[in-house]
Parts: C-alpha cells; structure tokens; sequence
C-alpha cells in the first residue's frame, strides 16, 4: 500500500482548468503540491483554496514554452527540495483553431514547445532522482484529439499524438524499474481552454464537456492503477476504434464537426 500523505506532486498548467482541478484533488489525499504556469496571481488562487481546505501547496510561476525557463524552474525545485518530487503531471498545453498554412509559426512553434517540448523536458529532467529512488508517478494530459486528428486544431492533435505515443513508449520502458508512466485522454472539456484555442462557438463545446473535476479523478484513478491509457469520459475510447475503422467518414466529417470560422486572437 503506498502512503500518499507528504509525496510531492509538480503539476503543470495549475493556474487553471484540468490543472487546478487536479492539485486539488492531489491535494485533498495529502500530497504536497507545487503548482506551476505563467499567471502567479491565478497560481496563488489555486494554492489559497488549498492550503483553506487544509492542504500544502507552493507555487513556482515558470514560462513552459521556453527551455531555460523549465530549466530554472527544476532548478528551484531541486534546490528546495533536492530529493525532486515524486509525481509530475504533465498538464500545460493550448490548441489554436485556424486554417493550418495561414497559422502564424510563432504560435507553431510556442504549441510545439508547450504542448510537446515541456512534457519531454521536464519529464528528462525529473525521472533520474525518480528511478534512483525506484519509485514514481508521471501522467501526462494528451487527448482524445491525439487519436482522431482533424482540422482546424491539426497541429493540437499531432501535438497531442505525440505525447500518447511518448506516453506509452516509456509506460513500457520504466514499468519494470518502479516507476509509472502514463496518459489521461480528456474528450472535450468545460475549461477555459475552448475560449483559449478557439473563440468559435466554445458554448457548445461547453454544453458537451465533462467538468475539470472529472478528469482530476481519472488522474488520480490512472496514479493509484497504475493505467496507461485512461480516457474521460469513459466511452471516448470508441473514437480511437472509429478513426481506425471508418476512416472515409471520419476524413469528411471532422472538419464538419470542429468547423469554425478560424482563430482571432492570438493565445496568451
Ligand atoms: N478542455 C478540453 O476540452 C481538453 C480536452 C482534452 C485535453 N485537454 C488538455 O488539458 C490540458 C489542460 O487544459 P485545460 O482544458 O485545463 O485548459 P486551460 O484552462 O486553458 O489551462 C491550460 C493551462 O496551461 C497553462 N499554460 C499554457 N501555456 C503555458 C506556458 N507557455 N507556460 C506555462 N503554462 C502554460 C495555462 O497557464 P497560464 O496561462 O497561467 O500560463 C493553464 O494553466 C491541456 O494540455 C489541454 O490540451 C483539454
């Protein structure tokens, strides 16, 4: 039986959304949580509410998209706590709705870096004190998007495809070693990240998604089950099956079902 009161937890994308819901819920089993992402007023709003609850939380306010940035971020974190922690969740990511070829590539190239870049990174930089312990805990947040790839958020779903297929590689490549690697694929969820990738019509997606608090449980399932694959809500698995199965629906029908009159703002 493992004792979850007094591990740390380094949760990424914490200021909002998927990412506070699970400091929460991390939180609410004594797990000692340092939360992260740009906005240091929304981070200590969150950690607030936690510490009110009865819970620990810290806030380290870190730019994931840029390399140096996670860097030093690691490096406080060391420093404060040289043992690093013992579950990360790979949370931080945007989308962006637009037309691919008129996207512009400074936003390319900031999703890349978030959504993929952070998650390879932070992940390198927080396994060697995990495996020398032989034990840890690391979910990361792709999508079901990962699985059923379409216009207009394409880069979003290779970003995401790309963290499942790491995701996976490494479930089979530390499982042995004591430590567990996993994924969490959300269908839409009621967050601020439709407002953020899309603008368009984000009341629907609203109407559709699943709380943050959902998912936050199937983070805190797929940690104590050690699952590699978990999907919220639970019958979003048949999209995988679907993409692969019916194809020439799924090429004429996605770009219908996310259509949107493109991007307006740029994120933040
Ligand atoms: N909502 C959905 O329908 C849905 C579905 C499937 C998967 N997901 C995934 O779930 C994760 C969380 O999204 P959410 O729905 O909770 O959206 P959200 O409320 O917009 O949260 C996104 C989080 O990512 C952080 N972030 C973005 N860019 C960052 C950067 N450069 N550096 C550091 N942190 C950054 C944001 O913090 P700051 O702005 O303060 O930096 C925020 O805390 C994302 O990976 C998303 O792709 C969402």
């Amino acid at each position: 039986m493992t004792t979850w009161r007094g591990k740390r937890a380094l949760i990424t994308g914490a200021s909002s959304g998927i990412g506070a819901a699970v400091a929460r819920r991390l939180a609410a089993e004594g797990i000692d949580v340092i939360l992260t992402a740009r906005r240091r007023q929304r981070l200590e709003e969150v950690a607030r509410s936690i510490v009110g609850a009865g819970g620990r939380a810290d806030i380290l306010p870190a730019d994931l998209g840029s390399a140096e940035a996670r860097e030093a971020l690691v490096r406080d974190l060391l420093a404060a706590r040289p043992g690093g922690v013992d579950l990360l969740v790979n949370n931080a990511g945007f989308g962006y709705g637009a037309d691919f070829a008129a996207m512009p590539w400074a936003t390319m190239a900031a999703m890349l870096e978030v959504n993929v870049g952070a998650i390879v990174h932070l992940t390198r930089l927080l396994l060697p004190p995990m495996l020398e312990r032989r034990s840890g805990w690391i979910v990361n947040i792709a999508s079901i998007a990962g699985e059923i790839p379409g216009p207009p958020l394409s880069l979003y779903c290779a970003s995401k495809a790309m963290v499942q297929a790491l995701s996976e590689a490494l479930y089979r490549e530390y499982r042995q070693r004591g430590i567990y690697i996993g994924m969490v694929n959300p269908g839409p969820v009621a967050t601020p990240f439709w407002a953020v990738a899309a603008g368009w019509e984000a009341k629907r997606w609203h109407h559709f998604g699943v709380s943050a608090e959902r998912v936050a449980e199937a983070v805190w399932w797929a940690i104590r089950h050690r699952r590699k694959r978990v999907y919220v809500p639970w019958g979003m698995r048949v999209v995988r099956w679907l993409n692969l199965l019916a194809a020439p629906v799924v090429d004429r029908a996605i770009p219908w079902f996310l259509r949107g009159p493109g991007k307006q703002m740029m994120h933040r």
